[in-house]
């Protein structure tokens, strides 16, 4: 099954907007080699917006000579030597979002020439919708364009949430779809995309079919297309902790050929990548809330495939360390049951507690837990 876990991967968008060409991706694709990113599980390398040139050629997209000297389908197959899928952007209107042109109209032709070229993944926008048109029906046209093309591409839908592509979206084709606008490098972005406006989806996700919180942020550290600020260690660790109990695909969005040993060791971390790609496929949702002072903590609980469950204990506060707890009966656990809880940042193992677990966590910053059930008779 295509998608069976959360796609994983890098869209160029974040980092480098219209700055994209065709080095970049390779040597994008050759840092995914060099520095573990493709070991740990990413796969996808995937050209956002302004590939493209300005006019079709004989009814056909075609890419932007200057930029892509070497042409699409020979950048694709230098990805796919280096053991790496190929992704591609579009968009469901006339226009691009950045004005170039895009697939109304032209579904089946532009769904044909991808699977020529060696695309494996197509983000498909929503600009330029030309008035009256069902919006969903073009992304039904153009998932069954997709079907017809005679390559597996995986369909991600970039609707933005507007029109609840949860409820349809997986009906059309779409492996996975934006739940909200765009991300941008900043602890306020994370907040509103990540904690608040994800509330209520996690029936919708499950194996080939995934809510979409936008592209990571983590190691742009105010560089780049959408730097505005950036963020903290502690900040970007507990974005991709939460990105990960979401079951959300990992699309990095930094300069991954100049990433610092804390971004690395962060995207890396093999136990948070193994709670996003749990084979079980339930997406994380939240299990309580606590207020102290105006500040905020918050706990989400993924159930695994195992019978363990992942929990993070935010602090979103800004000030102080506060104590968090996730009591074992909120994640479905008989509160007299002894388990195991390990730290999933370092591996260590914590003990063995009953009825909860409770940490001291800083400002912006997350604790991730593992919390395995003891089999056998309760004591
Ligand atoms: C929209 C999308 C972004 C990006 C840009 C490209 O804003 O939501 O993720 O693809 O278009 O123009």
């Amino acid at each position: 099954m295509l998608a069976a876990t959360p796609p994983m991967g890098w869209n160029s968008w974040n980092t480098f907007g219209p700055r994209i060409d065709e080095a970049v991706v390779r040597e994008t694709a050759d840092a995914f080699v060099e520095t573990g990113l493709k070991d740990a599980g990413y796969e996808y390398v995937v050209i956002d917006d302004l590939w493209e040139a300005d006019e079709r050629v004989d009814g056909r997209l075609t890419w932007d000579g200057e930029k892509f000297p070497a042409g699409i389908p020979a950048l694709a197959e230098y990805v796919h030597g280096k053991g790496l899928k190929f992704g591609i952007y579009s968009c469901a209107g006339s226009h691009t979002c950045a004005g170039k042109p895009a697939g109304y109209g032209y579904e089946e032709i532009d769904a044909r020439t991808f699977a020529e070229w060696g695309v494996d993944f197509l983000k498909y926008d929503f600009c330029y919708l030309p008035p009256g048109v069902d919006g969903i029906g073009l992304y039904r046209r153009m998932g069954q364009a997709l079907r017809a093309g005679g390559r597996e591409i995986l369909f991600s839908i970039c609707e933005w949430g507007g029109m609840k592509p949860w409820e349809w979206a997986a009906s059309v084709g779409g492996h996975m779809w934006r739940t909200t606008g765009d991300i941008n490098d900043s602890w306020k972005s994370i907040m509103d995309i990540g904690f608040d406006r994800q509330l209520g989806l996690h029936a919708y996700a499950g194996p080939g079919r995934w809510n979409d919180p936008d592209m990571l942020v983590v190691g742009m550290r105010g560089e780049g297309n959408v730097a505005r600020g950036g963020c903290t260690d502690a900040e970007y660790r507990t974005h991709f902790a939460l990105w990960c109990l979401l079951a959300s695909p990992l699309m990095i969005g930094c300069d991954v050929r100049k990433m610092d040993d804390a971004t690395r060791e962060l995207l890396t971390n093999p136990r948070l990548i193994a709670v996003n790609q749990d084979p079980l496929g339930r997406q994380g949702y939240r299990v309580g809330q606590m207020w102290w002072g105006g500040q905020r903590g918050e706990v989400w609980a993924k159930p695994l495939a195992d019978a363990s469950v992942a929990v993070g204990l935010f602090h979103l506060g800004d000030r102080d360390r506060q104590r968090l707890t996730v009591p074992w009966e909120s994640i479905g656990i008989d509160r007299h049951r002894p388990c195991l809880v390990e730290d999933l940042w370092s591996g260590e193992e914590l003990g063995e507690f009953r009825v909860d677990y409770s940490t001291v966590v800083p400002g912006h910053d997350a604790a991730m837990l593992r919390v395995v059930p003891r089999n056998g008779p309760q004591g």
